[in-house]
């Protein structure tokens, strides 16, 4: 893309205030402005006007593909066997999604760098890899563990993981890739510039990560090392066992493409997302696109029939992945804090949601999937979430969990 190639797609766009300052900036700093112009997916910003909505969701009815935590313990052996047999046969890989901003979290270092520790140094990095090393030391195989970035916080979290030794685990089993941008606009729909001539651009959203996992040639790798299935799990939950035996025995016995660890909900109403069949395929619901009556209805056990709430720790077939990879998912439009330059060029950073980032989400992947099995865990065990600095969900809560389960913090 040139100078004049620049201006006409802006000016279609109405985006012409990206370039400015142009005149302003070396021919080295416009070269780069007009690269990152060339590079943007400007029908997003259509969606912001509801020209090209969210698709609508199709017929929901509750997911009968369960096990329960008392089915596990009933099946503890059999499924133990199962899965550590599929890991000492390489047939599993671990996938750190760690490419988000965690703007709630309010660091400007990656999330996984945050110490979370009272009397000593605990890193969230440390505990995430600390949990995958236990599987390590019961099969006696190291597991692949890809690690995704972004743009923003790669170098960062490339360096820290070096200067650690990456905690113990073996490097020549870690791969990291960087996921792709989208730009950040205001409510009009004005893309923000960040500097004079740097547009204002975010990860993509999590949804992204098996394209680019693809583009970094690292599916290929994997299937290569005999990989068949990804547990894909993000950077802030910091009790979640990943690669677990019986997570992937429990999926293999039942011969089932996808998994989805999940928890039972707290209260009917809790806000979750919860597993679901859509039109008779695997989904996921967000809590407020279930009815009143979904939300309290019942099975004929008397159980809540949308009951178990997701915890982004999934398993997927890499085959099914790879058949479906191309398929359209759904762009979310998020309201975000997003920095950007003001009309006197200072650099702004907003205490208040400020506009639009555009997500994909890898939940929405689950309905790419044939099928997809909900495993139950305790909740007390296997799920404290780091998103906030206070409150719900955040360093506070998730202490409390780690101590329950006898970390040393
Ligand atoms: P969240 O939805 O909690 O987003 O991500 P976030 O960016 O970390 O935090 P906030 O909303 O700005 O506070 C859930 C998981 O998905 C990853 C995150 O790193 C986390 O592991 N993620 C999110 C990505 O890898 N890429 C993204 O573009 C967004």
């Amino acid at each position: 893309m040139n100078y004049t190639e620049a201006v006409k797609i802006l000016e279609e766009y109405g985006q012409t205030h990206l370039l400015k300052y142009y005149d302003e900036l070396s021919s080295k700093e416009q070269d780069e402005l007009i690269k990152q112009i060339s590079e943007i997916d400007f029908s997003l910003l259509k969606l912001i006007k509801g020209e090209k909505n969210e698709k609508a969701k199709g017929v929901i009815t509750p997911l009968t593909d369960t096990v329960s935590i008392k089915d596990i313990e009933n099946n503890k052996e059999e499924f133990e066997a199962i899965g550590v047999d599929a890991i000492k046969n390489n047939k599993v890989a671990a996938l750190l999604l760690a490419g988000g901003m965690g703007t709630r979290l309010g660091s400007d270092k990656p999330k996984g760098m945050y110490n979370i520790g009272i009397t000593k140094d605990v890193y969230i990095f440390e505990r995430l890899i600390s949990n995958l090393m236990d599987v390590v030391e019961k099969t006696g195989t190291w597991i692949p563990l890809f690690i995704m970035t972004s743009d923003k916080n790669d170098k960062d979290t490339r360096e820290f993981l070096k200067e650690k030794n990456y905690f113990g685990y073996n490097e020549d089993y870690i791969d990291f890739f960087i996921q792709e941008m989208a730009p950040a606009c205001d409510y009009d729909g004005k893309i923000y510039l960040e500097g004079k001539g740097k547009i204002s651009a975010s990860p993509n959203g999590n949804g992204g990560w098996f394209i680019s996992m693809e583009k970094a040639g690292l599916v290929k790798k994997a299937k290569e090392m005999g990989v068949e299935y990804i547990n894909l799990f993000a950077v802030d939950n910091v009790c979640q066992r990943m690669a677990d035996p019986l997570f992937i025995g429990a999926t293999i016995k039942g011969g089932y493409r996808s998994a989805s660890k999940v928890v039972a909900k707290a209260r009917p109403e809790e806000k979750v997302g919860v597993l679901c069949l859509e039109d008779g395929k695997p989904s996921i619901v967000e809590y407020y696109e279930l009815s009143e009556e979904m939300t309290y209805q019942k099975d004929e056990n008397g159980e809540l029939a949308y009951k178990y709430g997701v915890i982004l720790n999934y398993l997927f077939n890499i085959d099914d992945l790879e058949k479906n990879a191309n398929e359209d998912l759904t762009v979310h439009i998020v309201e975000k804090k997003i920095k950007y330059m003001d009309e006197d060029g200072n650099v702004i950073k907003p205490e208040k949601e400020n506009g639009y980032k555009f997500e994909t989400l890898v939940l929405d992947m689950i309905h790419m999937m044939d099928n997809c099995l909900a495993y139950e865990v305790v909740r007390e065990k296997e799920f404290a979430p780091i998103k906030n600095k206070e409150g719900n969900d955040s360093v506070e809560t998730a202490r409390e969990l780690l101590k329950i389960n006898g970390v040393e913090l």
